[in-house]
């Protein structure tokens, strides 16, 4: 079986899985060093009640996800970073790294993306490989295939602003990094010469276009620039980048021999120009893969060897200006002392009370609020092709918003107002500059669109939260508008890559399977999922047009948000339950597809195709109906009366989890988890959390159910470790039982900090299963010592908008207080967000 080439994004990972069985995959947990979590342990052990200036950077694991299809890149970076610094290996590794030792090391590399779905990789160009060639320059291993060494195993190392990794010869490579630029340092075995190969066309997803590079041995500096093609996205589109590699570290070391190689694995040679400075090479449109690069040497006795590095994607000379102007001649000490303080920073935004916590709880917690703010990468003031010299912010590698909407903006909404606002300007621009918001921009470049512009709920989301602040965070709420409306009301020629098929979904009230389309081009499958997404996409818009009173707009989008019931068929059954999403005809027509299709239940998995794929009938994005079925968010209330009542809908929960139609990996399963809620059952759903989190997620480097998709899978865990669950573009919170006894969360634009206490808390009932007699289901909720109406829920507005003290009084008996003794959550048919906060 080859991997499709279509990408594949959370749940095909599953697939891929199974349908390999295990043999090939069978990976030899055996990465990274053991000192790194017996370093994690000490920091989290040695904090008391009296600790101070606490360094979060401690308990940060940057290696969880970097086994099972994690996809997470445990590069160094900074805070949104565009350069994220790590080893590229063979086999599947997509975000460079990955453990399994039976891969090897094609070099280090400073641009990467983290959590990305797609299987041919991100990025990974401009690797540097060290090496010792005993035997000179011309005998030196250039090409990839010659080039590749596996590690030294088992002592992998990175923290927050620091990578290492040591090859089987004894050669460590560490690395840091700025926003732009960074320093690696390398330091060879005694006695040996220190070699590099710079590669010049490689990158993981093998997709050179075309480029040059410079070297200039009087100021040891060389210069590189080319063409690339999308890890998820049209293979004839290409983006440029560039790289400028200092060798001299200011004037204390000295290049001895240099000069450049070309080469092809598949014919075996290559060939070296001592002395040669130019490389220029174009495209190979016969498809070969051809390899270029430097290759050098330093003469002196050092073994430790410092290299610059700056990336731009805009010229040489800005790539050299950004290692010059954020790296300068710091040390490597100072690189990483700066990325360190610029974590905490991001990492202390949620304090939770350390030494009651469960210890294992403070590392998820801290290694799941680093990749919260890892991606997207922060590409201001270096754009290309429509986006160039933009005075707006610009942020690569929103990979894919389908992903992101759910949870990863809804957890910075919380905290961090300022860049939220950043990169809603960026989807605002994206607007301005195409027409439509981008829904999957990766690589500087558009992407596969999955749910339609799921980047209406990111937008919308800030909005509700933030419209008193906009304009003084920057944001145009007209504007923004304007941009939502372009991706409800405009059809775009290519709805592949933006916007969605609006023209047949607002004539038909459903995106209908095999229509007529004269004048717009796109994949015709997937309509059950894109329409449930497209409706939850207008109730975005609905929410924004009450926020701004267009009072007729609010009646247009209400209702077309109710559009999720058009592909509702009440006589499709599944394991006795009745009632299930499903694609359909423009002539109103069911095309039946079996509810267990594309679920982990389904028995023909390993040759069905689920996700972007043309041949993908089933009707869904990467999910079956018995999975896609339950998505409502804005009105769940209504899917119970369409699955027969709160008993049934109740029952058919617990079926759905029982029998394994959930996919913990999925992003349309996030909420469904907390469904209970609506049949005023919460306790129901706090049992459910408990063995989600549980089942899927832990520290070690195959602790994650798939891959990260953009820290969606980690702002997921996040909000079930603190007991909430936010529901897109609303300010409404489901409550639930925080894994821990008491956080605050800061927000320093605002000003304001709001503390939870679980009041009873016991640590025991962080387990899979709570034990009976302990403490861990609401009995009450107090906002400020004022009780709130229902248990179930609270508004942003009430709290961490204005700052308060928030009491969730857990009780042992589950039963007793397994209701909301109040309101239920909102749902649009019972009336619910009948005004904006
Ligand atoms: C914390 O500080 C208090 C008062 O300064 C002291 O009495 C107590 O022993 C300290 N506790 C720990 C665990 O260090
Ligand atoms: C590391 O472990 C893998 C898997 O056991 C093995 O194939 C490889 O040879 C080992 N590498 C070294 C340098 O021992
Ligand atoms: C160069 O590559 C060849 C073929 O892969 C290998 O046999 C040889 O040991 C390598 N030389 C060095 C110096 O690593
Ligand atoms: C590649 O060429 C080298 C040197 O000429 C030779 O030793 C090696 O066997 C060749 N490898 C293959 C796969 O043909
Ligand atoms: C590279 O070669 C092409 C022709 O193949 C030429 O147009 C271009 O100017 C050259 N670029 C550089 C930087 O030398
Ligand atoms: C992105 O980079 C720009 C330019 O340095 C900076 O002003 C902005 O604060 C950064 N945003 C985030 C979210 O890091
Ligand atoms: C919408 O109407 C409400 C109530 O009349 C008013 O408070 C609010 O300022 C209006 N908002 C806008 C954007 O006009
Ligand atoms: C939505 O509008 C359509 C057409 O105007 C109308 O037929 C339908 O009843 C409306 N649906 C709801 C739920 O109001
Ligand atoms: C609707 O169209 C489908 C597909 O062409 C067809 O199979 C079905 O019979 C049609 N239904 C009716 C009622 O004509
Ligand atoms: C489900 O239960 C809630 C609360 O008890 C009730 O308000 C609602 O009407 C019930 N829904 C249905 C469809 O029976
Ligand atoms: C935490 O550690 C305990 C005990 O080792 C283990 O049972 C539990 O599964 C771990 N939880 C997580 C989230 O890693
Ligand atoms: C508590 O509720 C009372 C009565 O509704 C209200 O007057 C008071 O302001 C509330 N207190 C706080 C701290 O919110």
């Amino acid at each position: 079986m080859t991997i499709p080439h279509i990408l594949k994004f959370s749940t095909l990972s599953w697939l891929l899985l199974s349908s390999l069985g295990t043999t090939w995959f069978e990976v030899v947990h055996a990465q990274p060093s053991p000192k790194v979590q017996k370093r994690i342990n000490a920091a989290i052990k040695a904090v008391t009640p009296n600790t101070t200036n606490i360094d979060y950077t401690q308990f940060v694991n940057v290696f969880i996800g970097t086994d099972n299809f994690g996809d997470v890149c445990p590069g160094a970076s900074v805070p949104f970073g565009m350069v994220k610094f790590s080893t590229d290996l063979t086999g599947y590794a997509p975000a460079g790294y990955v453990t399994d030792p039976t891969q090897k090391i094609r070099g280090l590399s400073p641009l990467h993306d983290s959590g990305t779905g797609s299987s041919l990789g991100t990025y990974g160009n401009f690797e540097i490989m060290p090496s010792l060639c005993p035997r000179g320059f011309n005998t030196c291993n250039t090409t990839l295939a010659t080039r590749e060494r596996f590690r030294k195993n088992n002592t992998d190392d990175a923290s927050p602003g620091y990578f290492a990794q040591t090859l089987d010869n004894e050669i460590l490579m560490e690395a840091t990094s700025t926003r732009r630029a960074g320093l690696e340092r390398f330091t060879f075995p005694k006695g040996s010469k220190p070699y590099f190969v710079l590669d010049l066309a490689n990158d993981l997803p093998n997709s050179f276009a075309g480029g040059t590079m410079d070297i200039d041995p009087e100021k040891g500096r060389i210069t590189i620039g080319g063409l690339w093609g999308s890890s998820f996205g049209p293979g004839s589109l290409n983006y440029q980048a560039f790289a400028c590699y200092d060798l001299l570290d200011g004037g204390k070391q000295i290049l001895d021999e240099f000069g450049v190689w070309t080469g092809s694995t598949s014919a075996n040679f290559s060939i070296k120009g001592l002395g040669e400075t130019h490389l220029n090479l174009t495209r190979s449109l016969i498809g070969d893969h051809y390899e270029a690069g430097a290759l050098f040497s330093f003469s002196g006795k050092s073994r430790v060897v410092n290299i610059r590095v700056g990336v731009s994607f805009v010229s040489t000379d800005q790539a050299c200006q950004n290692a010059e102007t954020e790296v300068g001649d710091a040390t490597f000490e100072d690189i990483v002392a700066q990325s360190k303080a610029l974590w905490n920073e991001k990492l202390s935004k949620i304090e939770i009370d350390v030494p009651n916590t469960p210890r294992n709880i403070t590392e998820l917690l801290y290694s799941s609020l680093y990749r919260a703010s890892l991606t997207p990468n922060n590409a201001t003031g270096e754009t290309q092709g429509v986006f160039a010299g933009t005075p707006h912010p610009y942020f690569d590698s929103l990979y894919c918003s389908w992903d992101t909407f759910r949870t990863y903006y809804p957890l910075m909404a919380l905290h961090s107002p300022v860049e939220f606002a950043q990169i809603v300007d960026s989807y605002l621009d994206g607007w301005r500059k195409l027409g439509w918001m981008p829904e999957c921009r990766a690589n500087n470049l558009p992407g596969w669109t999955q749910g339609g512009s799921s980047g209406d709920n990111i937008v919308g989301h800030f909005a509700v939260n933030y419209h008193n602040e906009a304009a003084e965070l920057g944001i145009d709420l007209e504007e923004l508008y304007s941009a939502l409306l372009a991706d409800g009301e405009l059809n775009p020629p290519e709805w592949n890559v933006m916007g969605r098929e609006v023209n047949v979904y607002k004539q038909y009230g459903y995106v209908p399977f095999s229509v007529l389309e004269t004048s717009s081009t796109g994949r015709q499958t997937r309509e059950g999922s894109r329409t449930l997404e497209y409706a939850f996409e207008d109730f975005a818009i609905r929410q924004i047009a009450q926020l701004l009173n267009k009072t007729d707009d609010v009646a247009t989008f209400t209702n077309r948000s109710l559009s999720y019931r058009n592909v509702w068929d009440p006589t499709v059954t599944s394991d006795g339950f009745k009632g299930f999403a499903q694609k359909r005809f423009p002539n109103g027509t069911f095309a039946f597809t079996d509810p267990v299709d594309c679920s982990p239940n389904d028995k023909h998995g390993d040759t069905r195709e689920c996700s972007l794929q043309g041949d993908n009938v089933v009707g869904f994005y990467e999910s079956s109906s018995w999975e896609y079925s339950w998505f409502a968010p804005h009105d769940t209330a209504h899917l119970i009366q369409l699955m027969g009542g709160n008993n049934t809908f109740v029952k058919r929960l617990d079926h759905f989890f029982k029998a394994g139609y959930y996919l913990a990996g999925n992003e349309p399963s996030f909420q469904t988890p907390i469904g209970y809620h609506y049949a005023n059952r919460p306790s129901h759903s706090i049992d459910r959390v408990r063995q989600i989190v549980f089942n899927n997620f832990d520290v070690s480097p195959a602790g994650l159910p798939g891959n990260d998709d953009q820290a969606a899978m980690a702002t997921l865990v996040v909000f079930h470790l603190l007991g909430l669950y936010p529901v897109p573009s609303t300010t409404q919170f489901l409550v639930l039982s925080p894994f821990t006894p008491k956080y605050t969360i800061h927000n320093s634009f605002l000003n304001v900090s709001t503390t939870v206490t679980a009041k009873n808390f016991d640590a025991r009932s962080v387990k899979k299963n709570i034990p009976e007699g302990v403490a861990a289901y609401v009995n009450s909720v107090t906002i400020n010592g004022n009780k709130t109406e229902s248990r179930c829920h609270f508004d942003f507005f009430d709290t961490f908008k204005v700052g308060a003290n928030i009491v969730i009084e857990l009780v042992p008996d589950g039963e007793s207080v397994d209701s909301c003794a109040g309101s239920l959550p909102e749902s649009l048919s019972t009336g619910g967000w009948a005004a904006a906060r």
